[in-house]
């Protein structure tokens, strides 16, 4: 690699720890008690979590009772799923969107291997936008059987694209379903109200909003965490649904986190600036460059591009990108490795001209319109190169 200032700008994938954070965490490290322990050194720790948990939940407007502390979303999503489908007796339908992450897909498919006759699970078809189909959502709470547990993702960590959350628990509601929304990409970049959106249960991650790795949550509706099971089994900690001694400078750094992004919600507005700033630059060099899509639509996060380039090869774009020092990516980084490709680009028809040439620009808090100007100025440079194929004229 060239030897250049990096540019950091994949920002779903993870986000830098901000400073407050760090601070905070480290005012913390000398309180290294047991919470559990009933001495002062676990009482200091014990109320360090009452206060960041009530921080938390003021910011994300639901009760203290409501809040799991877990290690990741990942754990989050599979708490809620796995433990809904375990506590839940008789015949269960699970239905989701085909854009949901591999954290919420493979404990579905999991848990439908390992009970074939009780559990089936049933894709919500989403339009191209990304956007859940509320009329086959409708049709399909209608005509599954049994219990439902829906899941919906509340921003798509591909395409940003965002959902509207509220109409969908109205219907899930009315059809005496669960309601589980994946709000990882959300969290820190929009203003949350759990209770507002009608969720049952809703899971986010630290280090998405510039907190600390290894620490999320799991926010379930007051009085259904009785329908839920334990994964893990161990001490009481968190209502016994996540036994384990808590972790608590992560905890701090987590609410801390989450104070800064609602305080600074200005900073949304610059991302969507930053985003607009890189779609226009774009678009004046349209000519010049391969016919390209952006993909999501117009209800999206502030901060996430999702583009498609005709028959431009997106991992040869990131490598050179990478090698002038800008960091993104073609997608989600937890597919980075798979071979199979995007779920979430199959689910909202991408032409085929389109797949491979599909990259995800995440722009976060520390970016700047310097950064902007610098990763058009490599984009559009590499990709003038590329062959232009003719738009086909519509007959
Ligand atoms: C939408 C979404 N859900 C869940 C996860 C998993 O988060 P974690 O890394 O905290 O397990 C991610 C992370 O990429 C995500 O983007």
């Amino acid at each position: 690699m060239k030897r250049c200032r990096r540019i950091y700008l994949d920002n779903n994938a993870t986000t830098p720890l901000c400073p407050e954070s760090v601070k905070a965490m480290r005012c913390v490290d000398s309180k290294f008690g047991n919470a559990s322990s009933h001495h002062c050194y676990g009482f200091e720790a014990h109320d360090l979590i009452a206060k960041a948990r009530d921080k938390m939940v003021r910011l994300l407007g639901c009760s203290p009772h409501e809040l799991i502390f877990t290690s990741c979303a990942t754990e989050s999503n599979n708490l809620a799923i796995q433990g809904w489908c375990r506590k839940v007796k008789g015949q269960l339908s699970l239905l989701y969107t085909p854009i949901e992450h591999p954290s919420v897909f493979n404990p579905i498919r999991a848990m439908v291997r390992l009970e074939p006759k009780r559990i089936t699970r049933h894709h919500i078809r989403v339009l191209p936008t990304g956007r859940v189909d509320l009329c086959q959502l409708r049709f399909l709470l209608s005509h599954s059987r049994g219990k439902k547990l829906v899941c919906v993702i509340l921003a798509n960590h591909e395409l940003g694209t965002l959902q509207d959350i509220r109409d969908i628990a109205q219907l899930v509601h009315k059809h005496k379903g669960w309601l589980h929304s994946d709000c990882t990409q959300a969290v820190g970049k929009l203003t949350i109200n759990l209770h507002e959106l009608g969720v049952d249960s809703a899971s986010f991650s630290a280090h998405k909003f510039n907190g600390p790795k290894g620490i999320g949550g799991l926010f379930v509706r007051h009085n259904l965490q009785k329908k839920l099971d334990q994964l893990m089994f161990g001490g009481n900690q968190e209502w016994l649904l996540r036994p384990g001694t808590e972790g608590v400078s992560a905890i701090v750094g987590m609410a801390k986190a989450l104070e800064v992004c609602v305080r600074r919600k200005f900073d949304w507005a610059h991302s969507h600036q930053l985003r607009q700033q890189l779609l226009a630059g774009l678009y004046a060099h349209q000519c010049d460059i391969p016919n390209f899509r952006v993909n999501g639509g117009m209800q999206s996060l502030p901060g996430t591009v999702s583009l498609s380039f005709e028959h431009v090869d997106a991992n040869k774009l990131v490598m050179y990108l990478n090698e002038h020092g800008i960091c993104i990516s073609r997608g989600s980084a937890c597919k980075a490795a798979s071979k199979t490709g995007s779920n979430v680009l199959d689910a909202i028809d991408l032409p085929e001209a389109y797949r491979k040439g599909t990259i995800r620009v995440g722009i976060g808090r520390y970016n700047t319109p310097a950064h902007i100007r610098r990763i058009l100025a490599l984009l559009v440079g590499y990709l003038k190169k590329q062959p232009k194929k003719r738009r086909q004229r519509r007959k």
